[in-house]
């Protein structure tokens, strides 16, 4: 365990990092939501998928957006984030993701893995995927009730085990949405994913977005919450793969120790997101505003838009509110993540101060 001075001067390196970042953004994530069509209907969709509709990009719009970045920005260093919906019911998918293969972009996806079998793994091979994250949200029961899916968990673990089995992949790894009915069922999920050939496990707490917000009875307690980072502290430290996400500053007791890396909410300095419809914005888990559309990639030039545009998150969320721009941490966590911003009230939906720390 790295000592709080240790930890603090990381995190003043960071503030001094993040400040550059805002003048110079760098892109690294391009997220691409390809549907937003869903073959589940999870309690806790943050993107409301089964309630919303879309258009779609033809494959002809992806590869002349594609072709505009790497012209404009090169393919190096970047990472498209394939998400959805459920992207894999694009039945264009494979020439999509065969035009940025083609282009040279390295890409990985998250899926519910549904719709995986050995050949589709095959199919994600030959079109470069590097990595894949599927969603396995509790025991069997629990996954299928959350997920509202009959049948899902079986599905989702055979797509994960045809991955396994076709190999070649750079990272598999499951997510876990926790929530307060599922808490309980960590262990035994370690358990099982401890027997599978898998990278990593990501472990995530659920977020007050979308669908999750009516559905008091899944949000975590404060004991819930210390339960989640304790699990995953004591794993990392037996040296098991398990990792929290980007999300949250968690103060210097569980900064750097549940994740490889220190809190930065990257949206607009390192994320961009294309929404199903071609809408350029920052990141696709946060709230969908008319405000913070930046572009759109049928009528806007993409790099012109990162560049230009993008000022509403190049700022501190923290300099809004009265409780943060006091607060010790200000520096460290800057009023914490865009995606839970309450934009209404101009104030932090998740904040774990007096939860952690
Ligand atoms: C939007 S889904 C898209 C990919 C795919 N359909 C799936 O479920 O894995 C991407 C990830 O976001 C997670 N997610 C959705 N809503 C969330 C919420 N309210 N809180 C935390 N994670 C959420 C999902 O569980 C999944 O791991
Ligand atoms: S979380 Fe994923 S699988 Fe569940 S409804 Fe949303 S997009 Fe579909
Ligand atoms: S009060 Fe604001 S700045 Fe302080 S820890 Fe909470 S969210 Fe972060």
């Amino acid at each position: 365990m790295l000592s709080v001075d240790m930890k603090k001067k990381h995190l003043q390196q960071m503030r001094e990092y993040r400040s550059k970042l805002m003048k110079e953004p760098k892109l690294r994530n391009l997220f691409l939501e390809l549907t937003l069509r869903c073959n589940e209907r999870c309690l806790h969709c943050g993107s409301w998928c089964g309630d919303v509709t879309s258009e779609e990009l033809s494959v002809d719009q992806y590869r002349t957006f594609l072709e505009q970045v790497k012209e404009d920005m090169t393919t190096e260093g970047k990472m498209l984030c394939i998400t959805g919906g459920e992207p894999l019911l694009r039945k264009e998918f494979f020439d999509i993701m065969g035009a940025a293969h083609e282009l040279g972009f390295s890409w990985g996806m998250t899926s519910n893995a549904t719709l995986i079998d050995d050949s589709v793994a095959r199919d994600l091979q030959r079109v470069g995927m590097g990595t894949i994250s599927v969603s396995i949200d509790g025991l069997e029961d629990t996954h299928d009730a959350f997920r509202r899916t009959p049948g899902g968990y079986k599905k989702a673990m055979s797509g994960i085990e045809s991955l396994l089995r076709v190999g070649g992949f750079e990272n598999v790894q499951i997510t876990t949405v926790v929530t307060h009915q599922n808490i309980g069922q960590l262990d035994e999920l370690y358990k099982i994913f401890n027997e599978m050939d898998i990278d990593s496990w990501r472990v995530i707490n659920i977020e007050p977005m979308g669908r999750a917000k009516q559905h008091p009875e899944l949000i975590l307690t404060k004991e819930d919450y210390q339960t989640i980072f304790e699990f995953i502290r004591n794993k990392r430290i037996a040296g098991e793969p398990v990792t929290y996400g980007c999300s949250h500053y968690l103060g210097l007791e569980y900064e750097r120790e549940v994740r490889d890396w220190y809190y930065l909410c990257t949206a607009g300095l390192y994320t961009a997101s294309i929404t199903a419809s071609g809408d350029i914005i920052a990141c696709l888990d946060i709230e969908r505003r008319p405000e913070f559309v930046q572009g759109n990639i049928l009528k806007d030039r993409f790099s012109e838009v990162w560049k230009n545009k993008f000022q509403i998150f190049r700022r501190d969320l923290a300099d809004e509110n009265e409780n943060c721009s006091k607060c010790f941490h200000k520096d460290y966590c800057h009023g914490d993540a865009y995606h839970s911003w309450d934009f209404d009230n101009n104030k932090p939906l998740v904040c774990f101060k007096d939860i952690l720390f």
